[in-house]
């Protein structure tokens, strides 16, 4: 049974566990939600430091304290800039350093945040175009689920294209259920209006009716038939690539077969790319 003394004595020693438990200089964040789409991926949204700046689009290291040592991993924040909470879309590898780890989370744990953010998939990385192809595959939508909640996104472009290849249609219901959260988002589907267009394929499940790989689709002109638009034009058209090592590399290559120039933040060109980091 408990006793008084035992209630004084309690934060006084929780204090203690927290503080040699979190390494200083990071952040460390509660977890607000949690919600599991398929043996594969997860998403969890988290608290936001008061002092936490970031573009949308760009990454953040984030970390858990495994047998008393903190891991971390490159995570695309998957929230807009303006958001009050923090938001990620994360793979579950069973073995995974992290997310073997990370998978098993709950409201109220914490998670570890480094405090700088980084990363090329920005508007600022690209220079005005008319329209913008965001090309990814698995939990390479995480940067665009950030940039398609961004206002600044539609300030710049007038057609927003979301491509999303999975595996099977389980896969995509994370994209699906951001379409619905802008369709009815009090103030961004009047901003975002018709511009966002989402074209979301798999590549395993024949359950569904839209398939093939991004690569290919671009490569036979399927995507550009299939969304009523003219073949990719290096005047028009900018590209922000997120996805595996293969894809990206092939994704690459089809924009500067196309005649478009990478971007960097320091040298804004016609196409981004950034490596989905996962394990
Ligand atoms: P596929 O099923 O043909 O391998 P994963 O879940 O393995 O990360 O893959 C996510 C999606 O990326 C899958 O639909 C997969 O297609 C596709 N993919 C894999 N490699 C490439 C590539 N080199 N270019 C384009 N898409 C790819």
């Amino acid at each position: 049974m408990l006793r008084n003394q035992d209630f004084m004595n309690a934060p006084a020693l929780n204090k203690e566990i927290i503080s040699t438990a979190i390494p200083a200089g990071v952040y460390a964040e509660t977890v607000t939600a949690v919600q599991h789409y398929t043996d594969r991926l997860f998403r969890f949204r988290m608290t936001r430091p008061a002092d936490f700046r970031f573009r949308s689009g760009e990454f953040a290291m984030i970390g858990l304290m495994v047998d008393g040592k903190p891991v971390y991993r490159a995570y695309s924040v998957a929230s807009p800039a303006w958001d009050e909470e923090l938001e990620f879309f994360s793979i579950k590898v069973p073995d995974g350093p992290l997310t073997s780890h990370l998978q098993a989370i709950e409201v109220g744990d914490t998670v570890l945040m480094r405090k700088k953010p980084t990363g090329t998939l920005v508007n600022d990385a690209l220079l005005p175009g008319k329209r913008v192809y965001m090309f990814s595959t698995g939990t390479g939508i995480a940067p665009f689920a950030s940039l398609i909640r961004d206002p600044e996104t539609y300030e710049k472009f007038d057609e927003v294209i979301l491509c999303h290849t999975c595996r099977d249609v389980a896969e995509l219901q994370y994209g699906f259920d951001l379409i619905e959260e802008i369709r009815n988002h009090e103030f961004l589907s009047e901003i975002v209006g018709d511009k966002l267009k989402h074209y979301a394929t798999v590549t395993r499940d024949p359950s569904y009716p839209h398939r093939g790989r991004i690569t290919d689709n671009i490569r036979s002109g399927k995507l550009f038939a299939d969304l009523g638009v003219p073949p990719l034009n290096p005047e028009t058209d900018r590209g922000m690539i997120c996805g595996s090592a293969a894809m990206l590399k092939e994704t690459k290559q089809l924009m500067i077969d196309a005649g478009l120039e990478e971007g960097a933040n320091s040298k804004p060109g016609q196409f981004v790319i950034e490596r989905a980091f996962v394990d």
